[in-house]
């Protein structure tokens, strides 16, 4: 199948790439011109594990190209995606004016039947309103507007995208339906199911999914606090109450907040929508509130252990990126977390694996930059773990103790068992768990 893809941001590269990986001619469009000619060359703008083998392979089969032209990749694209970003208004809603900028763009390209896919996350009846801009200029026989939410997760989005758990389609009409299935069915030929629903519904699953994986972090997190508070260890209790399916194992970690560029924006949209039609969220509003007291929990327990004083206390930080296996900081708990420190006068040094280039960019030189994980060590007061990245797992006890001035780790993210600390010698402060 030929297929356009208007957008080579997270989304769209991952979908150009995987459905070119399927077989389909894909081409992908972008108004950026360093981002294209890298992408020609196989270079992409992310970190993605394993997506620059695929994007090279498809490149080198011819199965994927990269354009600035949006005519010519429309021009003989059965199946267009739209992949562009929504990025929050003032207000927290999401901004369409790239969308429909686009949807009007191709109402004066179209000329035979094409289907419009919404991959973007964007709020209920955006489709519908695609579909009118289309209408102004088009038929409605030349057009299907379809919405077909994502869900993957960076650091392991070309897994997800290749090995759905399912797949949302939003379709109006059968038309439409049929090629989304034939698309599709590589994908979910293990038995996962594609979903056909209105473009409504579709469009609210993705703003339902992450809304409500959000608020199961925040439970979690509110769940260690009092742990902490009642002598309970939140390690046992997330795995007393994971196991029971209902309530499943994934999702209950606790931590410094959730971050990245989609739970913050998706539930602050949702809050919206819930406002613009006179409903009362109270519990998405609850989400909102708790996640933000959890990027300062870790900062409380840094004042209560220097009594106050976080001013002239030279502070390493292991972990950037909003999570790990990404270099993306957008959202980032800790960008709020080193904003605080350093409002209160601390001095901090910072160290990850691929987001430094990104952080650098935001911080210029109120940080120290470390080569590595233990450079950033040398004369700390503490050192704070905000990323679990695999590397901090296990790593040189001895030299972490010789490399800060004192042993003392303040975990966001309960990457080391207790005893372990313990034995080691360490004060050490984790979430949810008791010293
Ligand atoms: C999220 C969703 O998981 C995807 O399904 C969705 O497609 C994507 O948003 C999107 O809308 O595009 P992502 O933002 O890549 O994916 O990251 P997650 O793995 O969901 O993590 C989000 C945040 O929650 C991170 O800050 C992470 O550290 C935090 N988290 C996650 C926890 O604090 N505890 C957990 O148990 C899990």
């Amino acid at each position: 199948m030929k297929i356009a893809v208007i957008g080579t941001g997270y989304v769209g590269l991952v979908t150009g790439t995987c459905f070119a990986e399927t077989g389909n001619q894909v081409i992908c469009v972008d108004v950026n011109e360093e981002k294209i000619e890298a992408l020609k060359k196989g270079i992409t703008p992310i970190y993605e594990p394993g997506l620059e083998v695929l994007l090279t392979r498809n490149i080198r089969e011819e199965r994927i190209s990269f354009t600035n032209d949006l005519e010519a990749a429309v021009q003989d694209a059965l199946v267009i995606f739209l992949a562009l970003p929504t990025p929050s208004g003032e207000d927290g809603s999401a901004d369409l004016k790239y969308v429909l900028q686009v949807a009007a763009q191709l109402g004066d390209l179209i000329t035979s039947y094409r289907v419009v896919v919404n991959k973007s996350t964007v709020p209920v009846g955006t489709a519908e309103k695609v579909a009118a801009i289309l209408s102004e200029k088009l038929p409605a026989e030349l057009f299907d507007v379809v919405s077909n939410p994502e869900f993957l997760r960076e650091g392991v989005a070309v897994d997800d995208f290749l090995k759905p758990e399912r797949v949302v389609v939003g379709a109006g009409s059968e038309r439409a339906a049929k090629i989304m299935e034939e698309l599709y069915n590589p994908f979910v030929r293990q038995g996962n199911p594609v979903y056909f629903m209105d473009t409504r519904s579709a469009e609210m699953t993705k703003y339902a999914a992450n809304s409500f994986l959000a608020m199961k972090i925040s439970f979690m997190n509110e769940i260690a606090n009092l742990c902490e508070r009642t002598g309970a260890n939140v390690d046992w209790v997330r795995i007393g109450i994971g196991s029971d399916q209902r309530i499943g194992k994934r999702f209950l970690f606790p931590g410094i907040g959730y971050g990245g560029s989609c739970f913050p924006k998706d539930v602050l949209a949702l809050n919206l929508t819930a406002k613009e039609h006179a409903y009362d969220f109270k519990l998405l509003q609850s989400v909102l509130e708790v996640n933000r007291l959890q990027k300062g929990r870790i900062i409380e327990k840094l004042r209560a252990y220097f009594r106050n004083e976080l001013n002239g206390k030279l502070l390493a930080v292991w972990g950037l990126a909003f999570k790990p296996e990404t270099d993306d900081i957008r959202d980032a708990p800790s960008i709020d977390i080193i904003e605080a420190l350093l409002a209160e006068g601390a001095t901090v040094k910072v160290y990850d694996p691929v987001a430094m280039d990104n952080i650098h960019r935001k911080f210029g030189d109120q940080l120290g930059y470390s080569a590595n994980q233990y450079e950033a060590l040398q004369d700390a007061d503490a050192l704070l773990i905000l990323t679990e990245w695999s590397e901090f797992r296990n790593p040189d006890f001895e030299k972490m103790k010789m490399q800060l001035k004192t042993p003392v780790v303040f975990d966001g993210r309960n990457v080391y068992a207790l005893e372990k600390m313990k034995e080691q010698g360490f004060y050490y402060e984790s979430m949810g768990r008791n010293t």
